[in-house]
């Protein structure tokens, strides 16, 4: 029975095999060479149809390639994938298998073929060989859904992230495949529109599609129906998100992080509180903790309420800010027809020796203000750019000299790296400072280890064979090994595993408390600047909309909204606590400060 959007479900075959069967795959890069890469391990899988699973592990441990080997487009060194009954192997009925599975990738631009976001959804089914009537109704009901019809007759190209990522999902549905995999696709949203996709994915899957997500987002895979963890190649644990996310001795040991709620429930178990540790939803924890409230005349008086002290060493400081922006206009291309206006009116100011984060929505010019720091763009009209005591105005600047002195770690990882082989990109830099021979060698060794890769490992694997967060840790890597005095990050930290991140936050601290580093970072995850930045700035729409200490403007949750972002995660649940008459203040920024606050909450 065809649903309204006509997913197309999988009835079972004469033998009812489930709709995915994996049976002792193993996948292997470059067997051909003497380094082959066991990606896949033996991984033993069935996936019913209608199934929510929710794929998780560390950088490199199998999960794209997995993705890939279900759709056909690797096939197994090793076993076999069955897809309706259908073993991958059988290449005259790979067209059938890629029409059952569609992948979204990371970045959907690289799959956009055609000029307007119409043609772009027939593209798939045209080659299905539709009949033209059968064609348009698909397309109106993939722009339809996607919320793209407004949509239809722009450039792929000129759409926002979040739209970016819909179009990509209304042109794979538009085949009406039985099942989506997404790799990664919400990553490089900003976060509101980040939560509208996991909306419209939760839709499909209540009208049958079967979904497959690859996620970094512990509270993205708590969503699913079965979690996959996955370990070097192997399957390490499965099962209901409450089964998975118990675990939380072998999940630490892989590296993974648990839900936020799951986190505060797990801490406050462990004080001693009679609290499930497995809760996975703010509404579990908000009616565990109000079993657990004293009487309430005994809130009032006993304690003073908690304010979290300010954090980090940056305070508004009378010395002189590494880098000042002021009321900074750029337009792209002026004076042609393409002119496109990034900046209207920005300003930012860096305190020496602080994290500084800026944010906002995709599209509002993050990327482009980052660019006049180390010189890439240069101010030609409004504004003023002063960085390190020098104005990026003069045209006799020394530009070599700067971007020494500022390092900027690209959004995209992949334009950051241009050598061959690992070692020579991080070597890259350090080489242009004048280091040779041993001193050049443990510089490069310093920065791959701070940034997780393992020296050893790393130093001679060729640069396009890594996988995405791989590639992150080695473009970071190049710009730490130039230890520069002010760090730029552009999304430096997406597609990490939270291991990954975890690793970088600690070097970002210590960068800053003992290399005395300012670091900017645009980061589109809330969780992470919460725990991280020291102040914040915040663009839209090319303009400087807010700035302040992050505990002041974290706190803004209306603003946070209107500008397409969201408080962080610590902040929602101390707000949905507040409902179920759970006295917390507004400003508790990370898990560890709401942890300890509900703590304080129950033993009065
Ligand atoms: N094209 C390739 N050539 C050689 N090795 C590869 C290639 N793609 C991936 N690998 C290697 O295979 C292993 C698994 O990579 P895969 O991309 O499946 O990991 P992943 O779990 O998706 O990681 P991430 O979270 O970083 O995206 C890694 O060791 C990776 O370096
Ligand atoms: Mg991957």
């Amino acid at each position: 029975m065809p649903t309204a959007r006509g997913f197309r479900f999988f009835q079972g075959g004469p033998l009812s095999e489930p709709f995915i069967a994996v049976k002792n795959l193993h996948y292997t890069y470059d067997t051909d060479t003497g380094a082959p890469i066991p990606a896949l391990r033996g991984i033993d899988l069935e996936i019913e149809a209608g199934e929510y699973l929710a794929l998780v592990g560390q950088n490199g441990s199998g999960k794209s390639t997995l993705a890939r080997c279900l759709n056909g487009l690797l096939l197994p060194t090793e076993g076999e994938v069955w897809v309706c009954g259908i073993n991958t192997r059988q290449s005259a009925k790979l067209v059938e298998v890629r029409a059952q599975v569609g992948i979204v990738f990371q970045h959907p631009e690289n799959q956009f073929v055609a000029t307007t976001v119409e043609e772009e959804i027939a593209f798939g089914p045209e080659n299905l060989g539709l009949p033209p009537a059968e064609l348009r109704a698909r397309v109106e009901t993939a722009l339809r859904d996607a919320g793209l019809l407004a949509f239809r007759q722009h450039n792929p190209r000129v759409l926002s992230a979040g739209q970016k990522a819909r179009l990509a999902i209304a042109s794979i549905l538009a085949m009406r495949p039985a099942c989506l995999i997404l790799d990664e696709s919400t990553a490089m949203l900003d976060p509101l529109s980040r939560r509208q996709i996991l909306a419209l994915l939760q839709e499909l899957h209540r009208e049958g599609l079967t979904l497959i997500t690859i996620t970094h987002f512990m509270d993205e895979a708590a969503l699913a129906e079965r979690v996959i963890v996955l370990d070097e190649g192997q399957i390490a644990l499965q099962g209901s998100p409450r089964q998975v996310f118990a675990q939380r001795a072998r999940l630490a040991e892989i590296g993974l992080d648990l839900p936020p709620v799951t986190t505060v429930a797990a801490g406050l178990a462990r004080r001693g509180a009679a609290i499930a540790p497995e809760l996975l939803t703010i509404e579990e924890l908000g009616n565990a903790v109000r079993g657990l409230l004293p009487p309430a005349h005994s809130f009032y008086g006993t304690k003073a309420p908690i304010h979290p002290p300010a954090r980090g060493l940056a305070t508004q400081s009378s010395a002189e800010p590494i880098a000042a922006v002021r009321n900074l206009a750029h337009t792209y291309l002026p004076n042609t027809p393409v002119s496109t206006t990034a900046l209207y009116n920005a300003t930012l100011t860096l305190e020496r020796q602080s994290i500084h984060g800026l944010l906002g929505r995709s599209g509002a010019g993050k990327s482009t203000l980052v660019q006049f720091l180390n010189g890439l763009l240069r101010p030609s009209q409004a504004g003023r750019v002063i960085v390190l005591g020098q104005d990026l105005a003069q045209a006799q600047i020394d530009l070599r000299g700067l971007r020494r002195r500022v390092g900027l770690v690209f959004q995209h990882p992949h334009h950051q790296l241009f050598e061959r082989y690992v070692g020579d990109d991080v070597a890259y830099g350090p080489r242009q400072l004048g280091l040779r021979g041993e001193a050049l060698r443990e510089r490069v060794r310093w920065a791959m280890e701070a940034v997780g890769l393992n020296f050893e490992a790393f130093v001679d694997r060729r640069t396009f064979s890594l996988s995405g967060g791989e590639m992150r840790r080695a473009a970071l890597a190049g710009v730490i090994a130039l230890k520069p005095e002010l760090l730029i990050l552009d999304e430096a930290t997406t597609g990490l595993d939270p291991r990954g991140r975890r690793d970088i936050h600690a070097l970002l601290r210590r960068l800053r408390n003992e290399e005395g580093t300012t670091v900017l970072l645009v980061s589109n995850d809330m969780a992470e600047v919460a725990q991280l930045t020291d102040r914040i700035t915040i663009l839209d729409d090319g303009r400087t909309v807010l700035a302040g200490s992050a505990r002041e403007v974290l706190g803004q949750e209306t603003d946070l909204i209107a500008y397409g972002l969201l408080p962080p995660p610590a902040i929602e649940i101390s707000e949905g606590l507040r409902g179920y008459g759970v006295p917390l203040d507004h400003s508790l920024l990370t898990t560890d400060e709401l942890e300890e606050a509900l703590w304080n909450v129950l033993t009065p």
